[in-house]
């Protein structure tokens, strides 16, 4: 039975790999993800092929646990996805930390490698779940998303984590090691809160990422403890994937993970030079004045952004995408990498509108063409094409790549005032010669263009 298992878990092992490879590209992301789904199935059809089971609780646990998440997975808006996310990881950190406790409960003497994993567990799964519930309630706007600085904030956390590695001294190699285990794990739960409250909100999808790998590290540490393979493999790959994803996400922002970590990015001082103070005057127009715009246009490049979810126009802006190709123009989607709120966010509402995967283009690929294209349409971005991150060098934008719509003949940007987006960085983009505002509801906007499609 033990082979079994073990070949069992290989296969597992295999597909998670391919399962994530095909998850790299948006045209075999869905398989990716079902090839991924069958490999945990395999893994835990496998480990309850254990001798010695008790099905009982795990079965208490799987309806309880089920009916919670997919409760949850039904009721959540696609807007406050990235918030489920951090719960999701918190849960991930917290079963590690339990797990690493209740094995030391029932082998207290363990050898010394089992307590070094077990204290690993416990740290990183403890660190995971108050993070995650800081980020949680930031995002949600539960708490105050500004970044909470204190002076001596990071002196004090520096020393909390080298308290923290003295505990797992302490704990691996003394006789009673209960006191020790306790306190790391209430000093776990510390160095979380402590380690995201100086976080800004607008960094939290980054501090997100980050603690996925974390929850990935935790269960990897969990999986030394109970000496099982797959958890092993599937915690590693977790966190090596969590680690890409932060990596990217900061070189999109242009920003390195200690700036994100550790520079306070929102706060008070930190904004101050965010106002920018840009003059000129935004020339408003109608969705009439819009649509002869359009109509004339041989090549429309859309720029989704944040704003498209909230108004959830997806629908609607493909809509208008088929008229525009069916009157000859050319249509492309351009997705910045940290448009929205969460990785793929306007990938994910995109292919919820069926758009084609070759209609969506890169700001790599469309920047340098951007002259030629007749008119690029901003669906709710700001940030990521805010060109003060080309042109300002004061602005905290300066140096983040963005797509560069102002470049195009004419560039309407939809949204429903000048107010700045998530960064709070005011946009030079609203005054420029070409910029046309049409402003209003992204959805209601686009619903006017399309009847000014259909009527003409
Ligand atoms: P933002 O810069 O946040 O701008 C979104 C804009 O949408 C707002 O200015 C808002 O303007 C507009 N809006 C809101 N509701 C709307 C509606 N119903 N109809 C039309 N417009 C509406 O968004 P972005 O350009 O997508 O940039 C994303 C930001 O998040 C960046 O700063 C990025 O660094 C940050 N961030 C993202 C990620 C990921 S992974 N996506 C990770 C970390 C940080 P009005 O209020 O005037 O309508």
């Amino acid at each position: 039975m033990n082979a079994l298992i073990n070949i069992s878990y290989i296969v597992a092992s295999i597909l998670f790999i391919f399962g994530l490879k095909m998850l790299s590209s948006a045209d075999t992301a869905r398989r990716g993800n079902m090839v991924s789904a069958l490999g945990m199935l395999i893994a835990i059809v496998a480990t309850l092929l254990n001798e010695g089971m008790s099905y009982h609780w795990i079965i208490i646990g799987l309806i309880v646990g089920g009916t919670i998440g997919a409760t949850a997975a039904k009721m959540v808006k696609m807007t406050a996805m990235p918030e489920m996310v951090a719960l999701f990881n918190g849960f991930g950190g917290i079963a590690s930390l339990l797990v690493g406790w209740s094995e030391f409960h029932a082998h207290p003497q363990s050898p010394a490698f089992t307590m070094v994993a077990v204290s690993l567990a416990v740290l990183i799964g403890g660190i995971t779940f108050s993070g995650s519930l800081i980020a949680y309630a930031k995002l949600a706007e539960k708490i105050d998303g500004k970044p909470l600085l204190f002076s001596g904030q990071q002196v004090v956390n520096g020393a909390l984590v080298i308290m923290a590695v003295l505990l797992v001294i302490v704990f691996a190699t003394s006789a009673n090691a209960y006191p020790a285990l306790v306190l790391l794990i209430i000093l776990a739960l510390a160095l979380g809160v402590l380690a995201v409250i100086p976080i800004g909100g607008a960094d939290m999808p980054v501090v997100i990422a980050l603690l996925n790998s974390y929850s990935g590290l935790a269960a990897c540490a969990a999986g030394f403890v109970i000496l099982n393979n797959v958890l092993i493999v599937a915690g590693a790959l977790v966190g090596a994937s969590g680690l890409i994803l932060t990596t990217i996400m900061c070189k999109a922002m242009n920003r390195s993970l200690a700036n994100v970590l550790f520079s306070g990015f929102g706060s008070a001082t930190s904004s101050s030079a965010a106002g920018g103070g840009y003059q000129g005057e935004a020339k408003p127009i109608t969705a009439d004045d819009a649509y002869y715009i359009l109509e004339a246009a041989r090549s429309v490049i859309f720029v989704p952004g944040y704003g498209m979810a909230v108004a959830q126009a997806q629908h609607v802006v493909k809509e208008l995408g088929d008229l525009l190709e069916n009157n000859g123009a050319e249509v492309k989607y351009a997705i910045h990498p940290v448009a929205g709120r969460m990785p793929g966010h306007m990938n994910v509402l995109l292919a919820e509108a069926n758009v084609p995967y070759e209609q969506l283009v890169v700001p790599e690929d469309v920047n340098p063409v951007m002259s030629t294209v007749d008119v690029a349409i901003v669906i709710g971005a700001n940030d990521v094409v805010n060109p003060a991150a080309r042109e300002d060098e004061n602005s905290p934008l300066w140096g983040m790549p963005i797509i560069n719509v102002d470049h195009a003949r004419t560039c309407i940007v939809c949204k429903r005032s000048l107010n700045p987006g998530f960064a709070g960085v005011d946009n030079p983009l609203f005054f420029k010669e070409n910029t046309r505002m049409l402003f209003g509801d992204a959805k209601k906007s686009f619903q006017g263009l399309v009847s000014q499609f259909k009527e003409s």
